[in-house]
């Protein structure tokens, strides 16, 4: 029977993950589940590990659910480990979003100069991790959640030297939720492509009669309040911009194409403390009180508040297409390998691929329009040199990485807000 191991298994997002294996238990034949956290996380761990328990027990399953502080422990034997972990948890995700706003710059968990500390302190976490599989569960594979999900993934490929790793994010299903519904159609019904980078894809639709719906699509939502994910506010795209591209833009579009109006919402957030992480810490909070609660043995619909709802369609069903080699077409963080005749081979892009028993095979994507590709191959840069830095801890290359981050101003506010960013998370930056 399998083990699966999660890494940062006190996140508030672990009843998704408990309810996709329930889900999926007549294809899966789980033995054992461990939910690892470390001393910062114990008291969430034991909460919602317990909740985990229960719901386990409520389907009428035995499969044994460890809750460990040791690692290494869990790792021994595994054969698939999802990580999810938040390096400082959401104090350090406060600092990320208000230490660029105090300076009148973007201030987000994944994109601009937060995003880039995010790798900065994830990157050398995720490396000991993979040295450790390296040692305990050479064969397992590593489904990443932790943000942000593309570099994370590039840094374990290149860096890590380590090839069964899987990159995942909600969006691409939020999307296709969203959209499909907006034609009146099912999810299944449609064939969805996409092509780019996590938080940073395009994509195109085509129906069962092999006809693009793509337009068709954008007709309805330049006309409805279309909200994709909990967490970006839906300020509308300018629609000829979008009919431009040819193609729909992911909801974190909207942090590079409607910037102005992007920046002045947030820092209206900002000044009432109300940035997303401050908002977040009272959803956690409710969330926790919830899950204490004896009686409750299911997920709760409150977890749909946070961005990351239905993650667990991605991460379940990705461990079970591995695991029966079920070629199911979805979309993840993987070695490019030329899918994306833009961007270099090695490089993970985010692309829609089918997943075998021997991982994603990644779907030819082709070139893209300049419009696209110009943004794409800046992005790419700018994930690859964050992810240098990550490594190396270079200085130099971490002001190369803000400069080339189109939601980094250049010059002395650049260096001003890396300065203190670099002060400020100190704790967890031990490569600087
Ligand atoms: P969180 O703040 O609740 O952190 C999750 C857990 O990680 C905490 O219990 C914490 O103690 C633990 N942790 C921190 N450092 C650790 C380490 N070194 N080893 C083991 N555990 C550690 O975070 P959250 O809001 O639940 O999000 C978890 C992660 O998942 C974040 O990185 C977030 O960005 C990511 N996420 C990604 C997606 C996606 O689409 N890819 C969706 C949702 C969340
Ligand atoms: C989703 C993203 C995740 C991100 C989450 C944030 O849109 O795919 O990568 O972590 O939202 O949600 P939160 O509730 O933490 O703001
Ligand atoms: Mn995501
Ligand atoms: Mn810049």
């Amino acid at each position: 029977r399998i083990k699966i191991v999660t890494i940062g298994g006190g996140s508030s997002y672990t009843p998704e993950l408990i309810e996709g294996y329930i889900k999926r238990k007549d294809e899966l034949p789980i033995g054992e589940i461990w939910l690892v956290d470390i001393e910062e996380g114990k008291d969430k761990l034991e909460i919602v590990g317990n909740l985990a328990k229960r719901m386990v027990k409520e389907a009428g399953l035995d499969w044994e659910v460890h809750l460990t502080l040791d690692r290494r422990e869990a790792l021994k034997g595994a054969d698939f480990v999802s990580t999810q972990f938040r390096v400082g948890l959401l104090d350090a995700r406060i600092k990320d979003e208000r230490i660029p706003l105090s300076h009148g710059v973007m201030g987000q968990e994944t994109n601009g100069a937060g995003g880039m500390f995010k790798a900065f302190r994830t990157i050398p976490v995720i490396l000991e991790i993979v040295e450790d599989m390296k040692e305990l569960c050479p064969d397992a594979w590593l489904v990443n959640f932790t943000n942000p999900s593309g570099m994370v993934a590039e840094a374990v490929l290149k860096y890590g030297k380590f090839e069964k790793v899987v990159g995942l994010c909600n969006v691409p299903i939020m999307h296709n939720m969203m959209e499909s519904k907006v034609i009146g159609k099912k999810p299944e019904d449609l064939y969805f492509q996409y092509g780019g980078l996590n938080h940073h894809h395009w994509h195109r639709v085509f129906d069962r009669e092999g006809n693009e719906v793509t337009e068709q699509i954008m007709d309805k939502i330049f006309n409805q309040d279309e909200n994709t994910v909990q967490n970006i506010t839906s300020i509308p795209f300018f629609e000829e911009q979008i009919r431009d591209l040819g193609m729909l833009p992911c909801a974190y579009h909207r942090y590079y194409y409607l910037t102005d109006d992007m920046l002045k919402k947030e820092l209206e957030e900002f000044a009432k403390g109300e940035t997303r992480a401050e908002v977040v810490k009272k959803v956690e909070a409710e969330l926790f009180e919830l899950y204490k609660d004896p009686n409750l043995k299911e997920k709760p619909e409150q977890l749909t508040k946070r961005g990351g709802a239905y993650y667990s369609d991605a991460a379940c069903e990705l461990i079970s297409s591995i695991y029966n080699d079920k070629k199911t077409d979805m979309v993840v963080s993987t070695r490019n390998n030329g899918a994306l005749a833009d961007l270099p081979y090695d490089c993970a892009v985010e692309v829609s691929s089918i997943i075998t028993a021997a991982g994603p095979k990644p779907m030819n994507f082709g070139k893209f329009p300049p419009a696209e590709r110009g943004l794409l191959q800046v992005m790419k840069a700018m994930e690859e040199v964050t992810i240098e830095a990550a490594v190396t801890g270079d200085y130099g290359k971490a002001l190369q990485a803000f400069t080339l981050n189109p939601l980094v101003p250049s010059g002395k506010v650049a260096k001003v807000i890396l300065d203190e960013m670099l002060v400020a998370h100190k704790k967890h930056l031990p490569q600087f």
